[in-house]
């Protein structure tokens, strides 16, 4: 893992919106996993608007995103396609064919979930996924638990999720539940952007890089793989300053 301290959230949001425009420059038809959240807001803000100035092109690359929440459709303003939707697709030439995503109201959640894992494989896997954290250190919604998760699944979000992202839904009970690429999925991207902002995740970024490897910390297991950054700014790498 190589990890980098930036002193601002917008040199942060460059450096890797750059990175995926790079991709997209090299490679056009490149396969990107994305993320939720308020860390990546920046990243899609930084590629609408090089895609705007002209300086690169999406309309070859594939898409395939972490999670969505379970029971909101697509054009539910809570769900996280309609979030991909609003600060991303929709300030780009990114093609709707080429947007794939877990559906949360699907039938047959573990059939929902073979079908994602297989349009992943059919794309020749992902050539880099960009990850936040959350302050317990799950990705994408792989949970503090007994064992690494494997390919996609439905998944209880924990109390400390819920907590975390109950502010978004103003006045309704947030979903309970969600689908979720697991840890195995995460892991076979080809190259992983982590981005953490903030104190909040100042815990889980130092058991990320200091602790054991543990499914406890989810995140832990990223310092098997071998083309990881982790990009920090000062609040998040508080408890990590002696050795980033
Ligand atoms: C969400 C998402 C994660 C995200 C995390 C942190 O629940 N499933 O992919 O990284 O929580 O969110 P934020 O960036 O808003 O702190």
């Amino acid at each position: 893992m190589q990890t980098t301290v930036f002193s601002s959230e917008q040199e942060i949001a460059r450096t890797a919106g750059e990175i995926f425009c790079g991709f997209a420059r090299r490679k056009p038809k490149a396969v990107f996993g994305f993320a939720t959240g308020s860390t990546p807001l920046g990243v899609y803000s930084y590629m609408a608007s090089e895609y705007r100035a002209g300086r690169v092109s999406f309309a070859q690359v594939k898409t395939f995103n972490l999670d969505e929440y379970c029971g909101l459709t697509k054009d539910d303003e809570n769900s996280f396609f309609a979030f991909m939707q609003e600060n991303l697709f929709s300030q780009t030439d990114i093609q709707a064919k080429n947007i794939h995503f877990l559906d949360g109201t699907a039938a047959n959640y573990n059939a929902e979930c073979r079908r994602y894992d297989a349009e992943i494989a059919a794309a020749g896997g992902l050539d880099i996924q960009l990850l936040g954290i959350g302050p317990n250190g799950h990705i994408g919604f792989n949970e503090p638990g007994k064992y690494f998760t494997e390919g996609s699944f439905k998944v209880k979000l924990s109390q400390s999720t819920i907590d975390a992202n109950s502010v978004y839904f103003e006045g309704r009970d947030m979903p309970q539940y969600a689908l979720t690429m697991g840890i195995g999925s995460i892991f076979r991207a080809r190259k992983i952007i982590l981005l953490a902002l903030g104190e909040q995740k100042a815990q889980a970024v130092n058991e990320m890089l200091r602790g054991k490897i543990t499914p406890r910390w989810p995140a832990s297991i990223l310092k098997l793989h071998d083309n990881v950054s982790i990009f920090l700014d000062e609040a998040a790498a508080s408890l990590v300053r002696d050795i980033v």
